[in-house]
């Protein structure tokens, strides 16, 4: 069980009582466009989204894509985590907050935190981003994150382009 707490935040293990803010979460018209259509609809699609997603990664991984409450009353307000995909090497960190939660940096707050966790807990020695081509508020705060763009890659031969951020001391080391 993963806790991490800063200033405004807690980030800690999803659970199936988020799963009425998971339909509402994936299916922000930000979140489709931006990450993708997970296919949840209903609360027992978020039962099984969680089961097949978050759930295992933290069984397998020790880390996984994490809720992020707001510390005063605990609600949650987003996700953020780690991802270890098999398409690509490196363990990559995602977000995704509700639009109302934009724009008061608890992206960032949250982001910061979970880079952390990943360097100094986890010892993960490079954590990766990806994010949609026009995506430019996530391009935004992982350059505040001290990630750099380092190139556009695909995932699978299917896959629309994704650019890749990196550590800047990582570059041209992929
Ligand atoms: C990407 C995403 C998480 C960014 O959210 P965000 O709220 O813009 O990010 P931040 O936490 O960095 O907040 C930055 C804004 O908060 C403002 N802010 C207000 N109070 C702040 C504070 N205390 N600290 C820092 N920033 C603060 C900043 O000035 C900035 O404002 P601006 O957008 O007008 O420049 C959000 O757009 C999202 O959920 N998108 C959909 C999902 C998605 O695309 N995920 C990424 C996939 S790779």
């Amino acid at each position: 069980m993963t806790r991490l707490v800063t200033e405004r935040l807690v980030i800690d293990d999803l659970t199936s009582a988020d799963a009425g803010f998971l339909v509402v979460l994936l299916n922000e018209p930000s979140f489709l466009q931006n990450i993708g259509d997970r296919g949840v609809r209903d609360e027992a699609g978020a039962h099984r989204y969680l089961a097949e997603g978050p759930f295992a990664s933290y069984r397998r991984h020790g880390f996984g894509l994490w809720a992020v409450r707001l510390l005063a009353d605990r609600r949650p307000i987003g996700i953020c985590g780690l991802l270890k995909r098999d398409a690509l090497d490196d363990v990559d960190i995602g977000f995704a907050f509700l639009p109302a939660y934009w724009g008061a940096g608890y992206a960032q707050e949250a982001a910061a935190r979970v880079l952390a966790h990943a360097h100094e807990e986890l010892k993960l020695p490079r954590v990766v981003a990806i994010t949609a081509p026009h995506n430019e508020r996530s391009a935004k705060l992982l350059e505040k994150l001290g990630l750099r763009f380092q190139r556009e890659i695909r995932l699978g031969a299917e896959q629309q382009p994704t650019r890749l951020f990196a550590p800047p001391e990582s570059e041209g080391n992929p």
